[in-house]
């Protein structure tokens, strides 16, 4: 096994990088923002809420036995509805931030770390300056004030780290060591639905981690060895669901909704019932489908979300559930010793990134089969609440016809360099004259996926449509991509091309597209693009 970086080596030291070869990287030049006194975004007199969120390093007892050192969030809720914040009982992860549409938000954030930070409300639609890109980084010991408007519909998004370096993206470091929490939002409409709520609401946020016997958190190595695992991306050898290992959960014989994030670094998932009974969508990453969905299965890569129906009244006491990852032909993400990287599924079959499962020692391959959450049923109550025939009423689908702008990206590898996007990779806040849209406009983008491995795509600051999707291989996932219905991140599997409807609107300036393989972006498949006013 080749070195790895533990988490508490670096967390004590003051100045850490674990940092990963220059080769692999780009900086950040340009565009660096200094923390400005007074509120970025919306700057009113009043807000209707008003947060106070610290990354801060900590310890939390994750395993039996030694706590292990984390980095964190910590909030405290000045003003607004008591609901706004929830801890995930025993998590490390960042309090769950509930808000609604409608309301103005102001949050002082400090960085207690010792290196730059950013807070990304991710999927969310805020101002560009808001949006706790790079360009805005927290120094040490600094506090930055951001206030926005709640625009976006009722939906599950997530906050977590967006901070690069100058030697490379922190993301994937930061994100793991456990700067990310959930952010729910609810309206009017979805209320209106009276969907399964309260303790009939469960919320489940997937990672893997690997940790040391002594328990210290372990990322990956800035050597060789991890260079290979960056071109891979991070996998961990054991899940964490709530920042704590799989539960059993006790539950009542009725209906739940589930609603699921994939905050792994690199990790996909393909979640099943174990019983076998087909999965009921009913939303993903913005919000509600028009209607429920039944798939065998369903995809979620990292940073996506999905929402779950799940009707337990036909169960005895005594009975459970189990939501599982299924197996699935992960080609050359699989991860274990066994599999040696060998491809199949029609993926790239050697070259370079043959040997590239062989260097890994997950003991969690990606594609195998493991237990995420189980469902004790122990009580047994009347059943209640119908699964609405019909759920997000608003508008689902952006026009577009034959005289929409097509803006094609393709992805790419750059030969001992990582992936690009264009033939282009990360350099702070620079866009080229194939990334400037214009405010207003509905654009198609086309991401054509040349390279061996699936990438996450995701657009900051608005929801897109998934148009259509052509070529690559995906026998073996094919059924679980769940394309309608509002998204901010979308798999893009290996040699496929995946077509996206967005509209940019309300806000200009600077945003951001990139792979949410945190690794993979933190290695430079990330780029700014501008919306012109
Ligand atoms: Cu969830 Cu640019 O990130
Ligand atoms: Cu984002
Ligand atoms: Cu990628």
């Amino acid at each position: 096994l080749h070195r790895r970086t533990v988490l508490k080596a670096m967390a004590g030291t003051g100045f850490l990088l674990a940092l990963s070869p220059g080769f692999l990287l780009t900086g950040c030049d340009d565009g660096v923002i200094a923390t400005e006194p007074g509120t970025l975004g919306l700057d009113s007199e009043e807000y209707d809420v008003e947060l106070d969120l610290r990354a801060t390093p900590d310890s939390a007892s994750i395993l039996p036995g030694a706590p292990s050192e984390v980095w964190r969030y910590r909030a405290k809720l000045l003003k607004g509805p008591g609901d706004t914040l929830s801890e995930i009982p025993d998590s490390y992860l960042g309090p769950t931030i509930r808000l609604r549409r409608g309301q103005t938000v102001k949050i002082q954030i400090h960085n207690e770390l010792p290196e730059d930070t950013t807070v990304h409300w991710h999927g969310l639609h805020v101002p560009s300056d808001v949006d706790g890109q790079p360009r805005l980084p927290i120094p040490p010991g600094e506090t930055m004030t951001v206030g926005f408007e709640v625009l976006d519909r009722a939906g599950l998004f997530w906050y977590h780290s967006h901070a690069h370096g100058e030697q490379g993206g922190r993301v994937g470091f930061q994100s793991y060591a456990g700067l990310a929490g959930l952010l729910i939002i609810e309206d009017d409409e979805e209320r209106d639905l009276e969907l399964p709520s309260g303790d009939n609401e469960l919320l489940l946020v997937l990672q893997d981690r690997t940790f040391t016997g002594a328990n210290e958190l372990v990322y990956l190595d800035g050597g060789m060895g991890g260079m290979m695992e960056r071109m891979r991306g991070f996998l961990g050898d054991r899940m964490l669901v709530n920042g704590v290992p799989p539960a059993t959960r006790k539950v009542a014989s009725r209906p739940y909704r589930v609603r699921v994030l994939n905050g792994s670094n690199a990790r996909i998932y393909k979640l099943a019932w174990s019983d076998g009974r087909p999965v009921t969508v009913i939303g993903a990453d913005g919000g509600l489908l028009r209607e429920p969905e039944e798939r065998p299965y369903v995809m979620l890569a990292p940073a996506q979300r999905l929402d779950i129906w799940v009707d337990l009244s036909e169960s005895e006491p005594g009975r459970s559930l189990e939501l599982i990852s299924d197996h699935y032909d992960a080609g050359m993400m699989r991860g274990g010793m066994m599999d040696g990287g060998m491809m199949g599924g029609g993926m790239m079959g050697g070259g370079m990134m043959g040997g590239m499962g062989m260097m890994s020692s997950s003991a969690l391959p990606v594609g195998s089969r493991f237990t995420l959450t189980r469902l004790e049923v122990a009580e047994s109550v009347e059943a209640s609440g119908q699964l609405p025939a019909q759920l997000g009423l608003h508008r689902q689908k952006i026009p577009v016809n034959t005289a929409t702008r097509v803006r094609p990206f393709e992805l790419s590898m750059v030969m001992m360099r990582g992936f690009a996007i264009n033939g282009r990779r990360f350099e702070g806040t620079s866009v080229a004259d194939d990334e400037k849209v214009r405010l207003g406009d509905t654009e198609i983008w086309e991401f054509r996926n040349n390279t061996p491995m699936p990438h996450p795509i995701h657009i900051h600051g608005l929801q897109f449509n998934v148009l259509g999707r052509r070529g690559g291989s995906r026998d073996s996932v094919r059924q679980g991509l769940v394309d309608s219905g509002w998204h901010d991140t979308v798999l893009v599997m290996p040699r496929e091309t995946v077509q996206l409807a967005m509209k940019f609107e309300r806000f200009d300036g600077l945003y951001m597209y990139h792979c949410h393989n945190m690794e993979h972006e933190d290695a430079g498949m990330m780029r700014y693009f501008r919306i012109e006013g």
